[in-house]
């Protein structure tokens, strides 16, 4: 069983969460993160939260001699690989961008893991390489046809680590495909605090419900979908953290390449959701109907079963969590984590 986990990306949104998730299961913690779209801030209240230390490094994963740096110092048994850009919008204004540093931060990272004889690795996928899906539910089975560069940029490494596994056995390798991760630590002193203008929905809404932003613009009303906006299906994001707890804790058990979806089968609209968080926030929250965003696709919904009959996960919180925990974190933290603990 793994002690030591080197979570890239660990200052992010899914990454925190993650961090928190295992410092409080036992786990040594070292994070390599760039902080391009996280904070420092972020893994203090990890910290805090867990009651433990963890080890954090500033580098950018295409950054060979830093990563071996890090390979050297610590006995790392296992990689829980989250560092990525993630934003569909952006990734089809700044394409070159999304690939290298998807990439070339998955190849210089397997580089450095072969070179120090780490062989386990936990790889954030994405559902949105399923593209637009002439089925839902979606299985792991259904074919991948990314629609934007960000997830193709997901598939081609997907294909990357296949090869890896092919051409050495010894590597065990879970491509862990989720949907759309919402949510906050029920602490309320962890959540999404993205740099900027939020790309994604649920972050755009917290600001619209504090005040920082005027409305939401739904992209796309004339979607094949019950009321035309389109559907995803979110997921809380500490249902994501098990789902990679567990599945770190299943490397062992073979090596080779193995994939799952991570989602709770249910769908909900763009609509429904502004109905769900307002709900949440106790106050109607403003939109307006919009062109449909490019790269976007209609419906993206799991058949979640591959990793329930694998290892008996499943989802186990529900949207109103999902949004009651995003409130809460917003609501304390109205400026991110701009005004410490
Ligand atoms: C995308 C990926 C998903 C990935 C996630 C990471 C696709 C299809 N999905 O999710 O795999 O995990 O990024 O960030 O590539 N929306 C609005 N107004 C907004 C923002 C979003 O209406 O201001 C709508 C979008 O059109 C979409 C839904 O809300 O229908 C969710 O959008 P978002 O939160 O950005 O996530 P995805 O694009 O679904």
């Amino acid at each position: 069983m793994p002690t030591t986990v080197l979570v890239t990306g660990g200052a992010g949104f899914i990454g925190s969460h993650t961090c928190v998730d295992l410092l409080e299961h036992g786990y040594e913690v070292v994070v390599v993160d760039n902080y391009t779209n996280s904070s420092p801030a972020a893994l203090d209240r990890v910290q805090k939260i867990a009651g433990r230390p963890l080890v954090g490094y500033v580098a950018d994963l295409r950054d060979r001699h830093a990563l071996d740096g890090v390979f050297e110092r610590h006995a790392i048994d296992a990689v829980i690989h989250f560092a990525a850009k993630k934003a569909v919008g952006e990734s089809m204004e700044i394409p070159i961008d999304y690939y290298d540093i998807n990439l070339a931060g998955t190849t210089s990272l397997l580089r450095s893991m072969h070179a120090h004889g780490v062989h386990q690795i936990v790889f954030s996928s994405s559902c949105s390489i399923y593209g637009d899906a002439v089925r839902v539910p979606l299985t792991e089975d259904d074919q991948a046809r990314p629609t934007n560069p960000y997830a193709r940029s997901k598939w081609i490494c997907e294909q990357i680590l296949r090869d890896a596994c092919e051409r050495y056995p010894e590597i065990s390798a879970i491509a862990l495909r989720y949907f759309n991760p919402i949510g906050a630590h029920p602490s309320g002193q962890l959540g999404e605090v993205p740099t900027g203008v939020p790309n994604n929905v649920v972050p755009y809404l917290m600001q619209v419900a504090v005040g920082r932003l005027e409305k939401l613009s739904v992209f796309g009303s004339d979607y094949a979908t019950p009321d035309g906006t389109a559907v995803r299906d979110y997921i809380h994001v500490l249902d994501v953290v098990a789902g990679h707890r567990v599945a770190m804790e299943h490397l062992e058990d073979e090596s080779g390449m193995r994939v799952f979806n991570l989602g709770t089968g249910v769908g909900t609209s763009v609509l429904q959701l502004v109905s769900a968080l307002s709900v949440a926030c106790g106050k109607a929250l403003p939109y307006q109907l919009a062109d449909r965003r490019p790269g976007d696709v209609a419906t993206l919904v799991a058949d979640p079963q591959r990793v329930e009959r694998a290892w008996g996960w499943q989802a186990t919180r529900d949207l109103a969590d999902m949004c009651r925990d995003a409130w809460r974190f917003q609501r304390l933290n109205p400026a991110g984590y701009l005004g410490g603990i």
